[in-house]
């Protein structure tokens, strides 16, 4: 194996789906405060009538139970050492530090939560890994403000990321802006604020957000640079490899397309500061009134000295596309769409798995972009059970990773520069797009359903061990 010594292995999680504790001392609710569980969840996001009210008749919220990480953190973390971690990558609730993020001042209490995590990852040598918004806004800017269109949301993230970086800037030295910043194609409720009621579902909207997203990403990596120049600020996107159905040049064109659209966009305007040649085209294809967009001469400088460090990035699946639409089947996969791959097996939840995907993956970006790559997601959603015995026995989980874990390999032996690996939800928590906890990716379960009924103990999976000797042997022993 070729990794670096001081390669970091680790896991990820986000703010949203684990502290819970959603409404204690000073926290704000957030847009995944007022998200409803279930398989239904992204349907219900995007249903005209979707105006974030909280209906606790009507549905459970598991955002706010999580899985009390708020309580248990000095236990959760004392695993992650056992594992032997040597970064944990997580996000800082916007709202716990500006519970509705228009004050002028933070909340001294969510500070002090964050200044405890902090210490307490450092006391093993784990090298935290911050995301500064990970599916989290204060709900107070998406129902007033109207979400990341509004560019008022420039000043108020930068004020709120200032915070951070002063605060913890002699302790983290890794961070990234915004998680996903790609997933407002489908996702722009959790990463902009944006649903149909508040102009969601007219896409001039969510380039605006976008734009607004760059600047003051931008903004926070000048600002970080200025403050201390060892920081290293990333942005941070989902990578999906996208193959060509077959070799009809329609269809290697619609696959070109939709890789610059998904893959190339975000990352191209913040690695490299400046718009991508086809955005034009975007604009047409997705009726952008470009006329309305609000982008100023100074913006775009912003943009082009505030180029990020290193791109963090996601990747579960590869997707495939196919414009004639002969001979395909629809993918199971309710998120990123596309249509089946004969060639591959999907997981429970229609997503492809393709370890060759993630090499493709890593070969593409640092082909294209020349800046260290951090794979800050990657993991198998998978239904776990405990046995009689009370063992979790994941070998599904152990095969998944450990063929990713081998491609990574590969990449880095072709040549990519590669700081580190942290798969996501190394602890069980609550999924993203379907907001259940029986969507599992950890190496640690948590006795709880999706309802939050159980103990919320703390058990070790079989795949506790199995990373552990990765870590231990640095990727040698799969
Ligand atoms: C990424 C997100 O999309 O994938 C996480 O950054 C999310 O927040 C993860 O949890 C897995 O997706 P899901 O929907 O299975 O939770």
């Amino acid at each position: 194996m070729t990794f670096k010594n001081d390669f970091l292995w680790g896991g990820a999680t986000a703010a949203n789906q684990l502290e819970g504790a959603y409404n204690i001392e000073g926290k704000g609710l957030s847009v995944a405060d007022a998200m409803p569980g279930g398989k239904e969840r992204l349907n219900i996001l995007a249903s005209p009538g979707f105006d974030w009210t909280i209906d606790e008749k009507k549905y459970v919220y598991p955002n706010h139970f999580g899985i009390d990480h708020y309580h248990h953190f000095k236990e959760d973390i004392a695993l992650f050492a056992e594992m032997g971690f040597k970064a944990y990558r997580f996000s800082i609730a916007w709202s716990r530090i500006f519970p509705q993020g228009d004050e002028l001042t933070p909340n001294e209490a969510g500070l002090n939560f964050y200044d405890q995590l902090i210490d307490e990852c450092l006391k093993y040598k784990i090298e935290p890994v911050i995301t500064i918004s990970h599916y989290e806004m204060p709900l107070h800017l998406a129902k007033v403000y109207g979400g990341w269109k509004n560019r008022d949301l420039i000043e108020f993230y930068v004020r709120y990321a200032q915070v951070l970086l002063e605060r913890y800037q002699d302790k983290v030295k890794y961070w990234m802006t915004f998680n996903e910043i790609n997933s407002a194609t489908f996702f722009a409720g959790l990463s902009q604020g944006l649903v149909p009621s508040n102009g969601g579902d007219d896409k001039t909207n969510i380039f605006q957000a976008w734009h607004n997203q760059f600047v003051a990403s931008a903004k926070t990596v000048n600002y970080g640079h200025q403050l201390n120049k060892d920081l290293q600020i990333g942005c941070m996107s989902i990578y999906s490899t996208t193959y060509s159905f077959d070799a009809n040049p329609v269809n290697q064109i619609a696959t070109q397309q939709s890789i610059q659209e998904f893959n190339y966009f975000c990352n191209d305007v913040q690695v490299r500061g400046a718009y991508p040649a086809f955005t034009e085209r975007l604009h047409k294809k997705h009726g952008v009134k470009a006329e309305l967009l609000k982008i100023t001469d100074e913006d775009l400088s912003i943009i082009k000295s505030g180029t990020v460090d290193y791109i963090g990035f996601s990747y579960y699946m590869s997707t495939v596309e196919s414009k004639t639409g002969e001979g395909v089947e629809a993918s199971g996969n309710m998120v990123l769409g596309g249509v089946k791959n004969p060639f591959l097996k999907e997981s429970e939840w229609g997503w492809a798995v393709d370890p060759d995907g993630l090499r493709y993956a890593l070969n593409d970006l640092y082909g294209r972009y020349q800046v260290p790559l951090f794979i800050v997601e990657n993991g198998l959603g998978a239904i776990d059970t405990v046995d009689n015995e009370g063992l979790i026995n994941d070998d599904y989980r152990i095969d998944y990773l450990r063929r990713h874990i081998k491609a990574m390999n590969n990449a880095v032996e072709d040549g990519v520069e590669l700081l580190g690996y942290t798969p996501w939800g190394c602890i069980d928590l609550v999924s993203a797009s379907t907001g259940e906890m029986s969507k599992r990716y950890g190496f640690i379960y948590v006795d709880l359903d999706d309802e939050g009924n159980g103990t919320g103990a703390r058990m070790k999976k079989k795949s506790f061990d199995w990373y552990k000797e990765v870590i231990a042997s640095n990727g040698e022993k799969l």
